[in-house]
């Protein structure tokens, strides 16, 4: 494991299955743990979203200062382009990514690292993770290049610990309304982002958890904090 803080790292150095390296020299939440930064991974309708607004409740309540935020989203150009991206017309695949990406530069920028500085946790609804699955593998751009482009845009910066919230992907396209343009994809595109993030979890065993979405929230959320607690 190397010490050189996230942002520091050059692209070649940052392997995607590693827990964010930079750990030991950052900044100290209230109780003398590290701050973290937390995403959210899931298909539309697999209840990532509860999740992480059940996370940075219990975070909050422990005294910690916590940021939550989204993607594509959470700044004003990254809204813009969730526009363009969601509600918009069609699109190549590389121009999709690109913008993903361009969201993503501007919300870690702007928000995740000032806010990681501050020495404030992070929990993100969706983040590289998301790319890798949907434009990487589902859209068959391949995950090593998607990767490469993220980690430009994000300059490395990976979260601590990733949840997957797993649920039957005919489930959550059944819970996931009004449609936007790529969950307008179908049902065929919905079972190759469930295997996508599946194949991810394989890939990057240390850094992303899959959780059953079956459960009810509050025992997803119990152990959700519950890895948390263990990892720190
Ligand atoms: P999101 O707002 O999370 O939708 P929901 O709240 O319904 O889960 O995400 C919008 C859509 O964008 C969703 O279908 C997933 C897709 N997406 C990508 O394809 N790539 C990305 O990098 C991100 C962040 C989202």
């Amino acid at each position: 494991m190397h010490l050189v803080p996230a942002r520091e790292q050059r692209v070649d150095d940052v392997r995607a299955d590693e827990a964010r390296a930079s750990g030991h020299d950052r900044p100290h939440g209230p109780y003398g743990t590290a701050v973290v930064f937390v995403t959210f991974e899931g298909l539309d309708g697999s209840g990532k979203t509860t999740q992480a607004e059940l996370l940075v409740e219990s975070l909050r309540a422990e005294g910690r200062d916590v940021v939550a935020t989204r993607e594509p989203g959470g700044t004003r150009l990254g809204e813009q382009v969730r526009g363009i991206l969601l509600d918009g017309f069609e699109m190549s695949a590389w121009a999709e990514a690109a913008l993903f990406a361009a969201a993503r530069a501007e919300l870690v920028h702007r928000v995740i690292t000032p806010a990681l500085d501050e020495g404030k946790d992070v929990v993100c609804d969706r983040y590289i993770d998301s790319s890798l699955a949907y434009q990487g593998i589902a859209r068959d751009l391949g995950v090593d290049l998607v990767l490469e482009l993220n980690l430009h845009a994000t300059r490395g910066l990976l979260p601590d610990q990733t949840f997957l919230v797993l649920v039957d992907p005919d489930v959550a396209l059944g819970r996931s309304a009004p449609f936007d343009r790529i969950e307008r994809e179908g049902a065929e595109f919905h079972r190759a982002v469930d295997k996508a993030y599946r194949a991810l979890a394989d890939m990057f065993p240390d850094r992303i958890t899959a959780v059953d979405g079956a459960q009810p929230a509050r025992a997803i959320a119990e152990e959700v904090r519950g890895r948390l607690r263990d990892l720190s």
